[in-house]
């Protein structure tokens, strides 16, 4: 644990945490609502947001945990476009997907907004009218990218083109995917837009630009002096930028998507995307509390807290700061844990590639099974760099762990229990020196745990949970109650009686993280309302109270399960590079002189093998309507079972230069076609043919 705080400044961080707040908000990135959401998400932001929530839950302090589809943006109305509906037929679908679903995962929001909602459209208006007013936004005009097809600007992801940094040829307006640099659509090398594939012309036009270099030196101030605490990815990307120095930037785009700019004379401009997003998260508040959302944002006892994933801090560490600042009435982020990027099996996340398991689908292919979704999702958070997930690693810790080292721990308990005390929870005669070491290894992970959680090191907080598990194995395998219940009982009750105490500290250690079965275990230990102050006390469930019958809480996944799993993604992989294959662009023209030249002819197959030692060969016997003929040619891998060749009649070139492969001469070529999967197939006439007959 020690380890942990070692590469930041400790002394800052124990001032830090010593400062009291009197409740804290978390708010978690608002997903576009043009998709649904994936593991990468999940693992990277509303997974560790919610483990926070739940955990300052059960400390008994006040928290609001806010989230909320954000329904603005480009890349919405390209989908609308794309299926002939509206930008908002889009959002209503996708934000009813992401919102059950994470539901469904036991995201524990506080209230889960929307950006069309009327509240948000009113806030996200009155806060740009506010620094409007106060003369805070420099207009300025410019030339801008513009497609005289379309009729239209082309703003971020309107418009592609060649990074200037990396060389990417399909970057975005706003950003390159490859490199991760945020782009001004204008800094694209060769740009196209995305309507109509058509090259933009230079247009000029206005916007509302908020002086980002204003606030730098407060920012300076805030980040670099007042947060080292904050952790390394985070607080590194953001003196990078201040390095750089900051640049005015735009807060209004030609669009007809989004919240109008609430300026006379602003006809046809609305809100930049990233104007209006992190102000869903004081409309969701509002949303949800009403008049009370004030204390939330703007009394200094709140701390808030952004969780979001790496490619946002600049958001929500520069320019959301910077409207809050300029705006004057607001808290500051006091901590913006932000984590890196989850890979899956080997490769990078893709929306449009769909590689990449999507969390509605999950739940419905693996029902019940949330719990271990968590649990994988936090094992390998991607907190200090990018990690990859795989199902043989979901299966192995789902199996190997959940099943083996936690679900048998407390199965052991529940059952012993049952058939030695009929369920009667055996009171505690006297303690050996096995018992209390159990107790004071729980005291000290919990004291470990609480350090962990507090710093947002949840992988280590849920490691050291599965230790508390690993412990209580470890003390039934020393204390063996099914051996001693033969000569004494009062010893074996004493024995179970600490193995259901320290299952229930399992209930509650591991409530932030796997709530399902936190609350399936709390029924069964028939406890009440649980909290952190429990945790590391054996006095939990009362001798003599009856606990329930054991239930299973968790189950193996066998092979089949994450089997079809990785087929489903071979499948869209698959799907992808089909629907990419074009046909190869059509060679120059040639003469009929030369095109006669070829001399192609029908011949029959009279046999057909492997060549030995080559993965390539088939070697082909063929009547040429004159003699047996010797051809080879490189099609194994398209054949498993030659022998379907022989008796076929196929085309081949007849005058082609014999030449020797593997010791073996091939006088001539066979034709084939490929496809686009790179399977070869023969070419065979459609009617019956002599061997030997011409083709041209
Ligand atoms: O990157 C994204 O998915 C954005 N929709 C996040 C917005 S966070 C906040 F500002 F709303
Ligand atoms: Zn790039």
């Amino acid at each position: 644990m020690i380890a942990i705080l070692a590469n930041i400044a400790t002394l800052e961080k124990k001032q830090y945490m010593q400062k009291k707040f009197k409740r804290t908000l978390i708010t978690s990135a608002l997903p576009y609502a043009n998709g649904p959401v994936h593991i990468g998400h999940l693992a990277g932001v509303y997974v560790p947001a919610d483990i926070y929530a739940r955990y300052l839950r059960l400390k008994g302090e006040e928290v609001f945990f806010v989230g909320g589809s954000d329904e603005h943006g480009v890349p919405i109305t390209i989908k609308a476009k794309k299926e002939g509906v509206t930008p908002q037929d889009i959002v209503d679908r996708y934000h009813k997907i992401i919102k059950d679903s994470f539901d469904g995962l036991g995201i524990s929001f506080d209230v889960y907004g929307r950006t069309t909602s009327a509240t948000h459209r009113k806030t996200a208006s009155d806060f740009f009218r506010r620094l409007y007013d106060k003369g805070e936004f420099v207009e300025k005009s410019s030339m801008q990218l513009y497609d005289e097809q379309a009729g239209q600007f082309l703003a971020d992801r309107y418009v592609t083109g060649t990074c200037p940094h990396c060389g990417n040829e399909k970057a975005y307006g706003d950003q390159c995917e490859k490199c991760g640099t945020s782009l001004n659509a204008t800094d694209l090398i060769n740009p196209k837009s995305a309507i109509t594939g058509n090259t933009p012309v230079l247009k000029e036009t206005f916007h509302w630009f908020l002086p980002l270099d204003k606030w730098e030196p407060k920012l300076r101030q805030w980040i670099l002096e007042e947060h080292k605490e904050w952790k390394p990815n985070v607080y590194g990307q953001c003196k990078s930028w201040l390095d750089l120095g900051l640049q005015p930037r735009a807060v209004s785009r030609d669009l007809d998507w989004g919240i109008p700019v609430p300026v006379e004379g602003a006809e046809g401009k609305v809100l930049y995307v990233w104007f209006d997003a992190p102000i869903g998260y004081i409309s969701n508040t509002i949303e949800a509390l009403g008049d009370d959302w004030e204390r939330w944002w703007k009394d200094p006892e709140t701390r808030m807290l952004h969780f979001i994933g790496k490619d946002n801090i600049v958001f929500h560490c520069i320019v959301f700061p910077s409207m809050l600042m300029a705006d004057g009435s607001y808290n500051l982020p006091d901590n913006v844990p932000a984590n890196e990027f989850l890979n899956l099996e080997d490769d990078k996340i893709s929306t449009s590639q769909n590689w990449a398991v999507w969390l509605h689908e999950y739940l419905e292919d693996l029902p019940g099974k949330q719990d271990t979704l968590r649990y994988v999702l936090t094992a390998n958070a991607p907190e200090t760099k990018d990690n990859n997930f795989t199902w043989k690693d979901f299966q192995a810790r789902n199996n190997n762990e959940l099943v083996a080292i936690l679900g048998n721990f407390i199965n052991r308990a529940v059952v012993l229990t049952h058939k030695y005390f009929d369920g009667a929870v055996p009171p505690v005669k006297t303690l050996e020196t096995v018992d209390t070491q159990l107790i004071e290894d729980i005291e000290k992970l919990k004291g470990e745990m609480t350090e962990a959680l507090d710093t947002f090191h949840f992988r280590e907080a849920l490691r050291l949970a599965m230790d508390m598990a690993r412990a209580g194995n470890k003390y039934l395998q020393e204390t063996e109650p099914w051996k001693v219940s033969k000569t004494d009982m009062d010893r074996t009750g004493t024995i179970l009686n600490i193995a259901l105490q320290t299952c229930a500290n399992l209930a509650i250690a591991f409530e932030p993280f796997l709530p399902f079965m936190a609350a399936k275990l709390i029924k069964m230990l028939g406890m009440g309302a649980i909290s952190w102050d429990m945790l590391g006390k054996f006095d939990l469930i009362p001798a003599g109270a009856h606990i329930g019958n054991p239930e299973l809480l968790f189950e193996k996944i066998e092979d089949s399960v994450v089997e079809a799993q990785v087929q489903k993604l071979k499948d869209a992989k698959e799907k992808n590079r089909l629907a990419a294959w074009k046909p190869a662009e059509v060679k120059p023209n040639v003469e009929f002189e030369t095109f006669e030249k070829i001399d192609i002819r029908v011949g029959k197959v009279l046999e057909c093998s492997k060549v030995k030692k080559s993965k390539k060969l088939l070697q082909f016997l063929i009547d040429d309507g004159m003699e047996k003929r010797t051809i080879l040619s490189g099609i194994a891998e398209s054949y498993e079972d030659p022998s379907f060749l022989v008796g076929k009649e196929i085309c081949f070139i007849a005058n082609f230069e014999p030449r020797k492969m593997m010791g073996i001469e091939s006088q001539g070529m066979i034709l084939s076609a490929v496809n686009p999967d790179g399977k070869l197939t023969v070419i065979s006439p459609s009617a019956d043919v002599v061997p030997g007959a011409s083709v041209g």
